[in-house]
């Protein structure tokens, strides 16, 4: 069996007032959801107790020739565990996609600044693809307010509907559509009124493609229904030191992963 260092490095970090940094987490599970779609879970009880949604870890390849680390949104947690859903797209998922259930990996996070989700409101979580993982954790943690929030998923999916299961349990209502049936911008406007009409206002919380997001943006803003979009860049250190995921705004030059990777239609210029 491997030596899992996690319990000690965060209660070191605890005593010291600060938190854990880079460490080692047990897999507790890893599956195939969809076709090169994948579910890992890992056991890391510091993600599990202070992550908000939008918020990502940095996953460390053990391939020592890969020397940045790879971000995910967290996509759900269960006691001690956290759940990642990733896609292969190189090198660095390929190699994660053969974890097994008692490996380990070196992870660190929670990062970011994650959505603001402290009034009441009827929570259209609006994603695209891979955006997806971040807005099952929003509804997670959205479906325990008993303030009158509502949740509702408008997920846009490639082909596969990988994450309707997922997200069923904590949404009050689920939409979905795939590319050959249009976008989810299609069908944002086949349900507009719905939105309207459940009682809360509606607020967007959004991830996924540029192109979509930017879409989604103009798409609220012209209707003023307040929205908050979840960037994907191509990252370096993940924490602000590195300037690799740097994007340009009305504001001048923000960091992707500590200014955000959050962010308003306002505080991007993407207002239609
Ligand atoms: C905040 C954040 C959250 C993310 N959450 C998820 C998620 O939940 N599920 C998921 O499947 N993907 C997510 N991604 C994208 C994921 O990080 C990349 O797909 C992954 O890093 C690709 O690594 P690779 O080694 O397979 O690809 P390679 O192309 O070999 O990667 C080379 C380098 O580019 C970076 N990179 C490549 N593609 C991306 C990308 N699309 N976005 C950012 N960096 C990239 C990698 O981090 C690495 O540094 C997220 C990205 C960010 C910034
Ligand atoms: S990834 Fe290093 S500054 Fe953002």
């Amino acid at each position: 069996m491997p030596t899992i260092t996690t319990g000690t490095v965060e209660r070191q970090a605890a005593q010291a007032g600060r938190k854990p940094g880079r460490r080692t987490d047990e897999v507790i599970a890893a599956s195939l959801l969809s076709e090169g779609i994948y579910e890992l879970v890992i056991r890391d009880p510091y993600v599990a107790r202070t992550a908000q949604p939008a918020q990502f870890v940095n996953l460390y390849p053990a391939d020592a020739t890969m020397a940045l680390p790879r971000p995910f949104g967290v996509a759900k947690v269960e006691g001690d565990d956290v759940t990642l859903i990733y896609q292969i797209v190189g090198a660095g998922t390929a190699e994660f996609s053969l974890l097994q259930a008692g490996d380990v990996i070196d992870v660190l996070g929670p990062l970011g600044k994650p959505f603001d989700t402290t009034k009441p409101a009827n929570y259209v979580l609006v994603g695209g693809g891979l955006g997806v993982p971040p807005l099952l954790y929003a509804a997670q943690k959205l479906s325990k307010c008993n303030d009158g929030t509502q949740v509702t998923s408008v997920f846009g999916y490639r082909d596969a509907r990988f994450a309707e299961d997922l997200v069923a349990p904590f949404a009050d209502k689920t939409y979905s559509i795939v590319n050959a049936e249009g976008n989810v911008i299609d069908l944002l406007n086949d349900i507009e009124d719905e939105l309207r009409n459940v009682g809360q206002p509606p607020v967007i919380l959004s991830c996924g493609p540029t192109p979509m997001m930017k879409a989604v943006a103009a798409w609220a803003s012209k209707r003023n229904i307040p929205a908050q979009l979840s960037l994907e860049a191509r990252m370096g250190c993940g924490y602000g030191a590195c300037v690799a995921c740097v994007v340009d705004t009305p504001g001048g030059r923000l960091k992707v992963c500590k200014d955000g990777p959050v962010f308003t239609t306002e505080e991007l210029g993407w207002e239609a």
